[in-house]
């Protein structure tokens, strides 16, 4: 078996053409089109030169890449940042904030501008127009405020990474800004703080009580960090334009698994829905992963709300639209699992919609293997979900790369997980997205065979979809395989 199996490339995420990227950078909705720009090496498979790449879509589905944005130059190189979209005449104006990462380790905020939808950019001359004189000052997020009587402020935020704090600011025009406030540290130490989002949701459907959840993403430092590596939390709270106010002293993890890194929603999504991007990887190994000529893929876009789970305010992800149309337009079918496991059939490009009663069937595993000496592993249990990735092909990879990441998943009725697999992106929505686990897994290519297998006789429904061919698999396909003889024990 070799050490470095085909890395399919991912058909519903985006992905670059050559080359490095890490986190998303501002994501913006602006005269119909998704903008997605993105850290971005533009000459090499690793990290370095950072700027900024480009691509749009008009559904989120399809990207198309476009030549680089904000490129890096001498001594400087161009970090996270956002994009804000506002009226001007004869269409819109964006304004980029982004960090100015200079080569003598300053690092401060700098600004930009584009007249033609964000193909080319202006560069203030002031830049950097927020510096506090230190040396990890990064990641602005500018989001929009409106006060009681109906006025817009800008706010924006950035982390003192070492600190772990966020500091914010506001404005008036998106050019001259007042630190109003700081907030953390919090959670854990040993972690650097990085790309904070602030959110406003409104709990439970209610638009009368809209809570504000602040987005970060953590990576472990200094001597032993952690060796699960990068992951993003949220904690929910209030905001009133100046400061925000944790409900609890808790960060929560906004993600179970061990590949969602940087996530930022979109400013200006059409209802104002929030829409949230991230990066598919973990610093830990991220330039260990065998995919070429690219190097980095970003995660659906999620929708976010906030709802009262087993008695917290808790962020909800939903897939994507696109993915949820798919789902409806395709056949249901229905297994029943006895002793035996059944194999179903799924294109390396699928989403697959699985639901049973556990008060019937107990527990139940679910199996992916492709052609690579890999599989992942789900086991769904009471309050639990496990996800395993495992394996030589897992094990080459790195050696912190084999994992077992457990969500929190609810009690009582009906169980649904959604499992979106594009190469090796998988993400899995547990609950209708109220637990989520997002994972790199090193299958190879398809087809991948899914075995589902039960502690007790029971039935199990799933819808499938080949999402590539945008086609439900046809009903023979859809009809189980037979179970094979070496079958993986599946005993719960
Ligand atoms: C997060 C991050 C940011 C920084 C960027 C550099 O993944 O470390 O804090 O701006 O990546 O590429």
């Amino acid at each position: 078996m070799s050490d470095s199996p085909v890395v399919p490339r991912p058909t519903f995420h985006f992905t670059p053409l050559h080359n490095w990227m890490n986190d998303p950078n501002g994501l913006v909705h602006d005269r119909g089109r998704w903008h997605l720009f993105y850290q971005f090496n533009p000459e090499g498979p690793e990290w370095g030169n950072m700027s900024w790449g480009h691509a749009t879509s008009t559904d989120l589905q399809h990207w198309t890449e476009h030549p680089v944005a904000l490129r890096f130059r001498d001594g400087e190189q161009i970090f996270s940042g956002s994009i804000v979209s506002t009226p001007a005449a004869g269409g819109t104006e964006l304004t980029a904030y982004y960090t100015s990462a200079y080569a003598n380790g300053r690092q401060a905020q700098s600004r930009a501008t584009s007249r033609d939808g964000g193909f080319t950019w202006e560069l203030d001359a002031d830049n950097p127009v927020l510096d506090r004189g230190t040396s990890a000052f990064r990641d602005p997020k500018v989001i929009r405020y409106t006060d009681e009587t109906g006025r817009l402020r800008w706010i924006l935020l950035a982390v003192e990474a070492e600190d772990r704090q966020v500091h914010f600011y506001a404005s008036d025009d998106l050019r001259s800004w007042e630190h109003v406030s700081a907030f953390g540290p919090l959670g854990p130490s040993g972690v650097v703080w990085e790309c904070p989002d602030l959110v406003p949701l409104p709990l439970d459907d209610d638009p009368d009580d809209v809570r504000w959840t602040l987005i970060l993403s953590t990576n472990p430092v200094g001597e032993e960090p952690d060796r699960e590596g990068s992951s993003m939390s949220y904690v929910v709270g209030r905001f009133d334009g100046t400061r925000f106010t944790a409900d609890s002293a808790e960060l929560v993890r906004l993600d179970s698994g061990r590949d969602l890194y940087a996530g930022v929603t979109f400013d200006s999504a059409p209802q104002g829905d929030a829409i949230m991007v991230g990066w598919m990887s973990n610093w830990r190994y991220a330039e260990a992963f065998p995919s070429t000529p690219w190097k980095g893929a970003m995660s659906l876009p999620r929708q976010l709300a906030l709802h009262t789970v087993r008695g917290r305010p808790r962020l909800v992800q939903r897939p994507p639209s696109f993915l949820l149309e798919q789902l409806t337009r395709a056949a249901q079918a229905t297994v029943v699992v006895a002793e035996q496991p059944v194999d179903l059939s799924l294109s390396g490009h699928s989403v697959l919609d699985l639901r049973w009663d556990p008060d019937t069937t107990g527990a139940v595993s679910v199996r992916l293997r492709g052609d690579a000496d890999a599989c992942v592993d789900l086991e769904h249990s009471g309050r639990a979900l496990r996800v395993t990735r495992r394996g030589p092909a897992a094990e080459a990879v790195h050696a912190d790369f084999p994992s077992t990441s457990v969500a929190e998943v609810g009690t009582g009725g009906p169980v649904q997980l959604l499992l979106s697999l594009d190469g090796p992106l998988l993400e899995i929505f547990a609950d209708h997205g109220e637990a989520t686990v997002s994972n790199l897994v090193p299958l190879g290519l398809g087809p991948i065979v899914v075995t589902v297998g039960t502690e007790r006789p029971g039935a199990v429904t799933y819808i499938a979809v080949d999402v590539a061919s945008d086609e439900s698999i046809p009903d023979s396909a859809a009809t189980p395989l037979h179970a094979p003889q070496d079958h993986p024990a599946t005993a719960l």
